[in-house]
């Protein structure tokens, strides 16, 4: 595991010279895609790099984490909507090859993972982490051999993504995610966690026990991680 501490706009930075290398090497990689704060910084650098002419996502497809059940994309807090807004409606990425599970439709969630294996699998996965120790919307106690599913939201991740609906009532109860094995099974990954509410979970992922209790520790046992933090993240390390 490679671990990376600078600031949150040096980090943001790091992290999209690995797309560039990657859609350089592979043009048409398969890109797995994260919402939530901490990836803003570096999706607006690879839209900058993109309007720069320095990184093409033209032959490239990409599968995100996870969406919440019951909004469909239209939703402005559903994760499609987040995904258009924030990313693929800036770059030069084919909107039919994006993929964000369906909220609407749950009745078979892991026909997911069929469909990334069909697609030759996830060749960079980002992913942020929850202040659980969530990735994606994989729960602490979610088993590490966990395909895509639907999940109950803990009331921590409610609590959490509050901020950007009304009210709590408002905040889903139920999402679908990648499990923990699609992530892993993703060849290379990069987590990111930007602020202090993150120090302690980072300390726990990175320097505690690979344990169910903590999802990300299983990332410890992943043979390509590269772990951005900002100063903030790291300081309890
Ligand atoms: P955040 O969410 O980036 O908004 O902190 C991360 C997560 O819950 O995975």
């Amino acid at each position: 595991m490679k671990i990376i501490i600078d600031s949150a706009g040096k980090i943001a930075a790091l992290a999209a010279q690995q797309y560039v290398d990657l859609l350089k090497r592979k043009p048409n990689a398969i890109l797995g895609g994260a919402t939530g704060s901490t990836p803003l910084g570096l999706y607006a650098e690879l839209v900058r790099l993109n309007k720069a002419g320095e990184i093409s996502f033209k032959d490239a497809s990409s599968f995100n984490l996870d969406e919440y059940v019951g909004l469909d994309g239209t939703h402005d807090q559903s994760y499609r909507y987040f995904m258009d807004h924030n990313l693929f409606d800036h770059i030069d990425i084919d909107k039919s090859r994006t993929r964000v599970p369906s909220g609407i439709d749950v009745s078979d969630p892991s026909a997911y993972d069929k469909e990334i294996a069909a697609a030759g699998g996830v060749d960079l996965q980002l992913l942020g982490i929850g202040n659980n120790g969530h990735i994606g919307f994989n729960e602490p106690g979610t088993p590490f051999g966990s395909l895509t599913h639907v999940v109950e939201l803990t009331e921590s991740t409610r609590d959490a993504n509050k901020r950007f609906f009304k009210s709590i009532d408002e905040v889903p109860t139920h999402a679908v995610t990648m499990g923990v094995k699609t992530v892993m099974q993703a060849r290379s990954i990069i987590l990111m966690a930007i602020g202090p509410a993150k120090a302690p979970i980072m300390k726990e992922m990175l320097q505690g026990p690979v344990t169910e209790k903590v999802p990300a520790s299983v990332l410890q046992l992943h043979p390509d991680v590269t772990v951005y933090m900002d100063f903030e993240a790291a300081k309890l390390l």
